[in-house]
């Protein structure tokens, strides 16, 4: 049996680290494609280095640029690897231009495709991921879905036939780092003071950096906050911020490089909550029990709202109350594990080791 995974942005590799130690447990050949969709050292190397995830075995250095030409310049290179391995599954993971990318290379010279974190949806088709997932579902032939309300979604698209229910990988690692944390070592990077309770935000989302309005007041807001706010800037928002004259470090907010993925679960849970655009930080910070407040329309973890866990914060409107959301009293600690609890990538690598 032989897995060649894709992957090529910073939630991918986080996933990797889970999936290919447990496909090395299972006995599983496994070969890594990276896309050169994030090539920064502190968006790629860095995950790979510390999670010990094995060095991808091609790199298609593919870089920036739009939708179309970022994922239009990864088919060829697929294709031809693909061509060349010609492996028992290709495996996608989540929801960027490189799982449309691998889906379509895949599927079109006829090798078995498995989407990981397969029917996640926001509905929502401004959002590039929307259309990303939605097409990889369809057009792959095995679907591993990481919740029950994915699985919903999947059997409401005429897909449960190829759906497998088998939990969040993500949710495995956020697990297994943040047992190794040192209780003793700091959980802010150098220089940055939290001592009496900080909150962890992040925002790096078209929809947020690319609108100088929604931008503008997201980032107000941050700032207005009565503690102070650490914010590990995506260079997409500082690229965005200069752009639109906006200051990014200023009154509350602390701005720092993209962490490291340990420093990051350190600064999530010692946090007193989260802000974030992001989709799967969301989700682990209510694994790691911080309170999260979701800049966004919609959600795709729609448990964690469930749960109390997660608010979310829709209209450019609404921002001016964001301090109060942020620091709500903390809801009730939950046992629910909608995600699972810790063991997502043995179960892939179960069904992936019964064969297409
Ligand atoms: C991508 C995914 C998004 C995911 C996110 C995680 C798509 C459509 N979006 O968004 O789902 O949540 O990754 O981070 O695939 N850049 C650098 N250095 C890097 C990488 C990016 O400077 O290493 C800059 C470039 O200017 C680039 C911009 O960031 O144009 C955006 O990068 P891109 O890969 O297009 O998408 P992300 O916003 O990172």
């Amino acid at each position: 049996m032989h897995v060649t995974s894709v992957v090529g942005a910073r939630p991918q590799f986080i996933k990797l680290a889970a999936v290919a130690a447990a496909l090395d447990r299972a006995g599983i050949t496994h070969s890594i494609i990276h896309t050169g969709q994030h090539y920064d050292t502190n968006m790629s190397d860095v995950f790979f280095d510390e999670l010990a995830i094995p060095v991808a075995d091609v790199n298609l250095d593919v870089g920036s640029g739009s939708h179309a030409v970022q994922t239009g310049a990864m088919l060829p290179g697929l294709e031809d690897h693909f061509q060349r391995l010609s492996p028992d599954w290709v495996l996608t993971y989540g929801d960027t231009n490189s799982t449309i990318a691998a889906a379509l290379a895949a599927v079109k010279i006829h090798l078995p495709t498995a989407h990981l974190e397969a029917g996640l949806r926001s509905f929502n088709r401004r959002m590039p991921e929307e259309h990303n997932r939605v097409l990889t579902d369809h057009a792959s032939d095995l679907l591993l879905a990481p919740s029950d309300v994915a699985v919903e979604n999947l059997g409401h698209e005429g897909l449960a036939e190829r759906t497998v229910h088998v939990g969040d990988v993500m949710v495995d690692i956020a697990l297994l780092v943040q047992r190794a944390l040192d209780p003793d070592a700091p959980a802010l990077p150098d220089g940055v003071d939290g001592v009496d309770g900080y909150v962890l935000a992040t925002i790096h989302r078209a929809e947020t950096t690319d609108e100088p309005e929604r931008l503008a007041a997201t980032l107000a807001a941050l700032q207005a906050m009565p503690v102070p706010v650490v914010l590990p800037a995506h260079p997409r928002l500082r690229a965005r911020a200069a752009e639109h004259g906006l200051a990014l470090e200023r009154d509350s907010l602390h701005v720092v490089d993209p962490l490291p993925y340990r420093a990051m679960v350190a600064a999530v849970t010692g946090a007193r909550a989260v802000v974030t655009d992001s989709g799967g930080l969301q989700k682990e910070a209510f694994v790691l029990g911080t309170p999260c407040t979701t800049v966004r329309t919609e959600t795709e973890w729609t448990e964690t709202v469930d749960l109390g866990w997660n608010v979310l914060v829709r209209t450019t409107a609404e921002l001016v109350d964001l301090p109060a959301i942020v620091l709500r009293r903390p809801p009730p600690p939950t046992d629910d594990a909608p995600y699972g609890r810790g063991d997502a990538a043995d179960r892939v690598a179960e069904v992936l080791a019964s064969g297409p």
